[in-house]
């Protein structure tokens, strides 16, 4: 059976705004007030813009590609641990250069952070959950504008391609992207992607120190399991930060 079609994209609506504290704001606004998955908002520069584990994002403005995306999963709750990495994989199978991915979904090239992915969940008292699912990617950013960093250094398509490329035509790719993979996701669950996250997974093989809630551990990676979790040492963990790739 073929996946369900995906929201047509000349009937996305696109709110496009030059300033804003945080396209995951305008978004979650919307959902609660009935929006349409696929619906999406952009910005030229954000004030408070957010990443995972409460950290900031920041960029020049006018340098980024910036958006957050409405998914309304079809899956049960139980089920959409995964649905972070299916995010990634869409992103990354559409990004120019090739990136591959850190889980749970920083886009990397070259051992540097090329954009990251902050997917927030919402179950409203009277509805359906919903996922607000944020995206930054470095695009144009020259080397003086790559922002400081906390684990793995900055880096953007500029600096690793040598020339600019075009955000919005790249945002559309990257948007009818993440409708499909969230189409087949509603339809097949992760079952799908697994092989796409093993072809795209930078960690797979390597030694790393995993930053768990009350400790570390350090081991091999063996990629990621069937609930998308990350395996460590044998181990699998649903939650934690990569802090350190020994090797
Ligand atoms: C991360 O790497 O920690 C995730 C970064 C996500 C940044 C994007 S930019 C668009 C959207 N709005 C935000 O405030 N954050 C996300």
């Amino acid at each position: 059976m073929d996946a369900p079609d995906p929201p047509r994209p000349d009937a996305r609506i696109l709110i496009a705004l030059e300033a804003c504290p945080s396209t995951q704001d305008v978004v979650r606004e919307q959902a609660l007030q009935g929006a349409p998955a696929g619906m999406a908002c952009t910005a030229e520069h954000q004030t408070a813009g957010r990443g995972r584990r409460g950290r900031t994002w920041t960029e020049t403005p006018g340098t980024a590609l910036m958006f957050s995306y409405l998914a309304r999963p079809a899956r049960p709750p139980s089920e959409l641990g995964p649905l972070p990495l299916v995010v990634g994989i869409a992103l990354a199978e559409a990004l120019p250069l090739g990136p591959r991915l850190r889980w749970p979904n920083d886009l990397v090239l070259r051992d540097h952070k090329l954009g990251g992915v902050l997917a927030e969940l919402a179950t409203p008292p009277d509805g359906a959950p919903f996922a607000v699912i944020g995206v930054g990617i470095n695009a144009n950013l020259t080397a003086a504008q790559l922002p400081p960093t906390d684990r793995l250094p900055a880096t953007s398509l500029l600096v690793e391609g040598g020339a600019p490329v075009d955000r919005a035509a790249l945002r559309g790719r990257l948007l009818e992207a993440l409708d499909e993979a969230l189409a087949v996701f509603d339809r097949d669950g992760f079952a799908a992607f697994a092989g796409r996250w093993a072809a795209l997974d930078d960690l797979a093989g390597r030694p790393l120190e995993l930053r768990l809630p009350d400790r570390a551990v350090t081991g091999r990676c063996d990629g990621v399991d069937a609930e998308g979790r990350i395996v460590v040492g044998g181990e699998a963990y649903a939650a934690g930060e990569v802090e350190r790739v020994l090797g």
